[in-house]
């Protein structure tokens, strides 16, 4: 069964073609990312007005990609909520639009559920994907736009344990970016960077919500801030320094409360998405401490970990049956 997915949740526009939900046959990405850059964050006008430009092109190809026409499609899957409304919109009414015009059926998607549904895509033959059997699992979902915890029960099942009750990971990443004057997006960069900065003397606060599996990272955020405030013009000052400290207080957090999920609902797969799940840190923390806890710890190809319309086209495979 070959699904198109279509994906315009955020800034990007994706298109895919994915076959009996796991083999990824094309995975194509436009992004308007450059046009945000000197903006400093995403500006929700700017990214639908170019995904109604990117949307055609970006279906064509990713057909042409997979070397099928829409004839050989079964199905195509959407990204229908959250995101942003302007963005959204595009990309539901041009699959309702095709949807109509070629009589197949339509599947609109939980883009948080596919972002976790990324670790079982199979990209190519050399990457081991997270085998469909592994079920139950924890999942955490961590981006620009969300921090969730998950119990998976199956494809169609998903228990929201904890959220955000702030910023979400990836917005304190991007927000710490900004005060140190690293552009944006600022993960990767403050990823980068921590290499550069490891230290034992700057310490900034965890927020362990202790007896909930919600995430708090506005404190760390405020304590970098008033770190900087305090400290930018001394000599010894370091921006190395603070990222790493700031990306060491948010990975123990994210690590503590997905491990102790795992513990309690006595699962032994933990699936991690987003763009966080990019995350140098977070994956080797993961994986040092993970099985040591009998817990398999899995993580998207660094392609899948964005925004794209593979994990879309994926789980969308699974409520496909329901029609
Ligand atoms: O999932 P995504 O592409 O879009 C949303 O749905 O938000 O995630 C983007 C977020 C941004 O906040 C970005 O700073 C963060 O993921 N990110 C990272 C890394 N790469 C991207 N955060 C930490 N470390 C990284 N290597
Ligand atoms: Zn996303």
């Amino acid at each position: 069964m070959n699904i198109l997915g279509i994906e315009t949740s955020c800034d990007e526009t994706a298109a895919s073609v994915v076959t009996d939900g796991v083999k990824v046959r094309s995975n194509v990405i436009a992004t308007s990312l450059k046009d945000h850059q000197r903006f400093g964050g995403i500006i929700p006008e700017i990214a639908s007005r170019r995904q109604i430009e990117f949307i055609h092109w970006v279906v064509a190809e990713s057909l042409d990609k997979a070397q099928m026409t829409l004839n050989g499609i079964d199905a195509i899957a959407v990204t229908r909520a959250p995101g942003l409304l302007g963005s959204l919109l595009v990309g539901l009414s041009f699959a309702r639009g095709l949807s109509h015009s070629t009589g197949k059926p339509l599947i609109e998607i939980d883009h948080i559920k596919a972002h976790l549904y990324a670790n079982y895509l199979q990209l190519s033959k050399e990457f081991s994907a997270c085998p469909l059997s592994r079920l139950p699992a924890i999942g955490l979902v961590v981006s620009g736009g969300h921090s969730s915890l998950y119990y998976v029960k199956d494809f169609k099942n998903f228990k929201l344990l904890g959220v955000t009750r702030d910023d979400a990971a990836g917005e304190a990443f991007d927000k710490v970016a900004r005060i140190l004057e690293l552009g944006y997006p600022g993960g990767p960069v403050i990823d980068r960077l921590s290499g550069q900065g490891i230290n034992d003397d700057i310490k900034f606060p965890r927020s362990p919500m202790k007896g909930s599996y919600d995430f708090s990272f506005s404190g760390t955020k405020t304590a970098v801030l008033y770190y900087t405030q305090k400290n930018k013009n001394k000599l010894d000052y370091s921006p190395a320094k603070v990222a790493y400290s700031f990306q060491e207080s948010v990975v123990a957090v994210l690590v503590e409360k997905s491990l102790l999920a795992c513990r309690k609902f006595k699962v032994n797969t933990l699936l991690i998405g987003g763009g966080v799940a990019a995350n140098s840190a977070l994956r080797r923390e993961l994986q040092k401490q993970a099985p040591s806890q009998g817990v398999d710890v899995f993580f998207p190809p660094m392609v899948l970990c964005l925004d794209n319309a593979a994990m879309i086209a994926g789980l969308a495979y699974h409520w496909y049956n329901k029609f």
